[in-house]
C-alpha cells in the first residue's frame, strides 16, 4: 500500500480522539454512519461563513459562486463513478430517497398488475418497503432471492425467479448486516438478457470499491453521502439518461419546473426534473469535499487496508468459542456480525460502550436477515480506513470480559 499511513490519516479525523466513559473512543459503528475528515467539517463552515446563498436561482455574486460549486460537484460524482454524464447525477437526500425515487416515478410508470419486482433476501428495509408499497399499488409480486446459510445469494434461485413477468431487479451490493459483497455485474448481465432493469443499492460499498456504472452496465445506483465520509441528508441518485430522461417527475416544486401555468407545467430537463426544492447545498460541497479525501488516499488502499483489519477482528473474535459469526461469505467487506448464545446484543453493546467501544446491536433495519439466521438481533463491528488493529484488540478484549460477566 503506497503512501497509507493511518495514524497520519487519523490526525484527519478529530472525533477519533475524543474521551468516551474515560476510555479514548473505537469506534466500529461505520456502516451506520461515517466519521467526517477535517476538510468535510471545514468545508460546512465555509460554505455558512462565506458562500451562502441559494443555487441556480441569482444573477449575484455569492449565487453564481455555489452553484458553480454545486454543479461541479456533480461533474465530480459522475467522474468518480464514470457515469457519462453529469445529467445522470441526481442529488436527493440519501439511498433511502434515491430508491424511492425510481420506485415511484420509474416503478409507477412501468410496473403493472401481475408484473413482478425481484430483491434479495439480504437487501435493508429501504430496498424491500418502497417496492413493496408499489406492489400493493399495482398488484405486483414482489419476489425475493434467498440466502444461503454462509449468507450469499443463491444464484441458481435467481435464475429461476427471473422471468417475463419480472420487470425490475434491486439488488444490494454489499449487505450492511451481513457483510457479503455480491456479485452484482453477473445479476445484471443476466437481468439485462431478459431486458430487466437494474438498481443497485450501494450504501454500503461506493465506500469500500471501485465502481464504474458503465463497466458494470446497472440501470441506477444508489448512495449516501455520510456513509462515505461526507454530510447526512445527502444522497445520490444515478440513473441512465435514456431511462430518466422518459420518467416522471417525483416531487413538484421549484427548480425542476421550465414553465408553469394553472393550466400545465413544463418540466425541466434531467437532473433538475428530479431536484424540487432548494437542495441541501452545504451537504453537496461537503460531500465534494470528502470524495476528493478519499481520492486522494486511494479507494484501493482503502479496500486492502480494510479488508486486513477485517481478517484480523475475525480471526481474534473466532476464537472466542462461545461467539458466532453471522454472514461468513467467502467475499465479504467491512462487516462483522455476531451473536453469543444467552447474552442479547443490546448488552454486549451496552458493556462495549463503557469500554469506549462503540458497536451496533439490533436487526439493522434487517429483520428479514435477522428472522433467516433465527436471531432476534445481532452485535455489528463495522470497520473503516481509519481503525486500528490495536483498536480491535481493546474490542476483543471488552468482548471477552462481558462473557465472563454473563457466565
Ligand atoms: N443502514 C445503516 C446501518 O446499517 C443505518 O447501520
Amino acid at each position: 500500500m503506497q503512501n497509507f499511513d493511518v495514524n497520519k490519516i487519523r490526525q484527519d479525523f478529530p472525533i477519533l480522539s475524543k474521551m468516551v466513559n474515560g476510555k479514548t473512543l473505537v469506534y466500529f459503528d461505520n456502516a451506520a454512519t461515517t466519521q467526517k475528515p477535517l476538510p468535510v467539517i471545514e468545508k460546512l463552515i465555509h460554505y455558512y461563513t462565506n458562500l451562502n446563498s441559494n443555487v441556480h436561482r441569482g444573477v449575484h455574486y455569492l449565487s453564481e459562486a455555489v452553484s458553480k460549486e454545486y454543479e461541479d460537484t456533480r461533474k465530480l460524482i459522475q467522474n468518480f463513478i464514470y457515469a457519462r454524464s453529469p445529467n445522470e447525477i441526481i442529488f436527493t437526500r440519501g439511498t433511502t430517497e434515491s430508491i424511492n425515487l425510481v420506485a415511484s416515478s420509474y416503478g409507477r410508470t412501468n410496473i403493472k398488475e401481475g408484473d413482478e419486482v425481484l430483491i434479495t433476501h439480504m437487501e435493508h428495509h429501504s430496498n424491500i418497503v418502497p417496492w413493496q408499497l408499489l406492489c400493493e399499488e399495482k398488484g405486483a409480486k414482489l419476489k425475493v432471492v434467498p440466502i444461503t446459510d454462509d449468507g450469499e445469494l443463491m444464484l441458481s434461485e435467481y435464475d429461476k425467479l427471473i422471468n417475463e413477468k419480472t420487470k425490475f431487479v434491486s439488488v444490494v451490493h454489499i449487505s450492511n448486516s451481513l457483510g457479503t459483497v455480491n456479485p452484482i455485474k453477473k445479476i445484471i448481465e443476466k437481468a439485462h438478457r431478459y431486458n430487466i432493469p437494474v438498481l443497485v443499492d450501494a450504501a454500503q460499498s461506493i465506500q469500500h470499491s471501485n465502481i464504474n456504472v458503465q463497466e458494470l452496465d446497472c440501470d441506477f445506483l444508489a448512495f449516501s453521502g455520510h456513509k462515505i465520509y461526507g454530510p447526512t441528508g445527502i444522497g445520490i441518485l444515478y440513473g441512465k439518461k435514456e431511462l430518466l430522461e422518459k420518467m416522471p417527475p417525483y416531487q413538484g416544486g421549484g427548480d425542476m419546473i421550465l414553465s408553469v401555468t394553472f393550466e400545465k407545467t413544463l418540466f425541466n430537463t434531467i437532473p433538475y426534473k428530479f431536484e424540487a426544492g432548494t437542495p441541501h447545498i452545504a451537504g453537496v460541497l461537503g460531500l465534494s469535499e470528502a470524495i476528493k479525501y478519499i481520492q486522494e488516499i486511494g479507494i484501493e488502499n482503502i479496500a486492502s487496508y480494510e479488508s486486513e483489519v477485517l481478517k484480523y477482528a475475525t480471526e481474534a473474535i473466532s476464537e472466542i468459542k462461545e461467539v458466532k459469526i453471522i454472514g461468513t461469505a467467502k467475499e465479504k467487506s467491512s462487516i462483522l456480525s455476531f451473536v453469543i448464545d444467552g447474552i442479547h446484543p443490546h448488552d454486549i453493546g451496552t458493556f462495549l460502550d463503557r469500554d469506549g467501544v462503540a458497536i451496533r446491536t439490533g436487526h439493522h433495519c434487517t429483520e428479514p436477515i435477522m428472522r433467516r439466521f433465527n436471531v432476534p438481533a445481532t452485535s455489528r463491528a463495522s470497520f473503516a480506513f481509519y481503525n486500528l488493529k490495536e483498536e480491535v484488540d481493546v474490542f476483543v478484549k471488552s468482548l471477552r470480559n462481558v462473557i465472563k460477566l454473563f457466565s
